[in-house]
């Protein structure tokens, strides 16, 4: 038997997509050097002609047709390499090899031009949506060679996630788009997760709801303008008891939040590149304060805080809302920005309104919203900024006010809201037709000399500053 597809890693990822896969009607065969994988997944295959596997790599390559499309689903790094260098003498020119992981962009592009000499296809494809997702139905964001992708189209096309039946998947670019793309989907993600975390802390401390009020409140808010994956699983959580005590499990939850980097190389790069996208740094620095717990415990003893200000329970919602959904836009906003200039700068050909597109289903950051955000980038392929979009224009307008007042409150009340109020400060400083950075540019030119121009005539000015 000669199998569709194949796939080396058999962890959880590994294991529910190729049963993905086989569910759509390919047959799939898998790799792993543990044997217990192995047998795990052929018996949950049930029929070994659709889904079979081996701890042989030979074995392996030799049961895939051709061109051979082999998927990895093991974790970014070395080990990517180490599986490629593994693979070389068993695979045959024209096959493909498609990185599922969060590999790191420029580590896909040296990939890619070192299979290529060899006659190999490389894809970096971001994956997204979790273990449910491989098994359900991902969001798939592959880059590469646009006629290999051709090869692996349909297989992707049945197991991706459909929005009204549209496949959540698209061929996105050449060289490391995909991985790129998942990058950003990463650093909004963690943009995303932390308004939510920090809009759940006001609700807590300025409105005293409990957990099962909270539960409903975000199941309210996922029927709206919200409606999201993030903002589902939220309520979700909320709705979950200690299995080891009693109570709501996250209130046992150690406020440590760990991460694998995907955020940060999204802020890292995004600094490289000169795009701001402030949501996104803060997403990733709220991290790194929450692993200092000691220190935070010590400096709350050290400083305390303001009592929280009585506020109107239901206007604190109303508000809550509509700050979020603010703060969310603002967040897409920026990471589709670096998305368009990081096309730019890497030629990718990215089409933003299709990455919106293959985001409203599968991935992490679903988002009811995301259909508005493909309809302004249809409408206006060279759109600088979501927020310049005319349908954005009145969404934002909408809710600003509400964004002010909870970070003027939370700012009284000692409620840190840094993804909220770096959202409104983005938006402020963004929408700001004149900013104060010509004080800076005095400033550099006086104690360096390192000249400024002005907006009343042409050229390149320096002052002897003081004389
Ligand atoms: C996805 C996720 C996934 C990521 C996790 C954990 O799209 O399915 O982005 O790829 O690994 O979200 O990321 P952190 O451990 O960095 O929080």
């Amino acid at each position: 038997t000669t199998y569709d597809f194949g796939l080396i890693g058999l962890g959880v990822m590994g294991r529910n997509f190729i049963l993905n896969v086989a569910d759509n009607d390919f047959s799939a065969f898998g790799y792993d050097l543990d044997q217990e994988k192995v047998d795990a997944l052929i018996e949950e295959g049930g029929n070994p002609k659709r889904v079979n596997a081996s701890t042989d790599l030979k074995t392996f390559v030799q049961s895939l047709a051709k061109p051979r499309k082999i998927m990895l689903l093991v974790p970014a790094g070395k080990i990517v390499d180490a599986v490629i260098e593994n693979l070389l003498p068993e695979i045959d020119k024209d096959d493909l090899i498609i990185d599922g992981g969060n590999s790191f962009f420029t580590d896909t592009d040296r990939r890619e031009a070192y299979l290529k000499e060899k006659g190999i296809h490389f894809f970096g494809s971001g994956v997204s949506g979790g273990a449910k997702g491989a098994r359900k139905g991902p969001s798939i964001m592959p880059g590469g060679n646009k006629e290999a992708y051709k090869e692996v189209q349909p297989i992707f096309e049945a197991v991706s996630a459909k929005f009204n039946g549209e496949p959540c998947v698209a061929y996105l670019g050449p060289k490391s788009a995909g991985n790129y793309v998942k990058m950003v989907h990463n650093g909004i993600e963690y943009g995303l997760m932390q308004l939510t975390s920090e809009i759940y802390d006001l609700l807590k401390k300025a409105g005293g709801f409990n957990n099962d009020e909270l539960h409903t409140i975000f199941n309210e808010w996922n029927q709206g303008r919200l409606q999201s994956f993030l903002i589902e699983i939220t309520a979700e959580i909320f709705a979950q008891k200690d299995d080891k005590g009693t109570g709501a499990l996250v209130d046992k939850i150690l406020d440590k939040a760990k991460q694998k980097g995907t955020g940060k190389w999204t802020s890292q790069n995004a600094m490289d590149l000169g795009i701001p996208v402030p949501s996104i740094d803060i997403a990733v620095s709220m991290r790194e304060i929450s692993a200092l717990k000691e220190e935070r415990v010590l400096a709350d003893s050290l400083y305390g805080r303001p009592e929280p200000k009585t506020i109107d329970k239901k206007e604190l919602v109303k508000m809550a809302e509509a700050a979020l959904y603010f703060a969310f836009i603002n967040t897409y906003a920026q990471g589709l920005h670096q998305l368009k200039d990081a096309s730019k700068e890497y030629g990718y050909e990215l089409d933003l309104s299709v990455i919106a597109k293959i985001w409203r289903a599968g991935c992490i950051i679903r988002a009811a919203m995301l259909e508005d955000i493909s309809s302004a980038y249809s409408s206006d392929k060279e759109l600088p900024n979501l927020l310049l979009a005319p349908a954005f224009v009145e969404k934002v307008k909408g809710t600003v006010a509400s964004a002010r007042q909870v970070v003027a409150y939370a700012a009284t009340s000692g409620i840190p809201l840094p993804g909220l109020s770096n959202s409104l400060t983005y938006f402020d400083a963004y929408t700001s037709s004149r900013l104060p950075l010509n004080l800076i540019q005095a400033q550099r030119d006086h104690f360096g000399s390192h000249t400024y121009e002005r907006n009343d005539m042409e050229g390149i000015f320096h002052t002897e500053w003081g004389s």
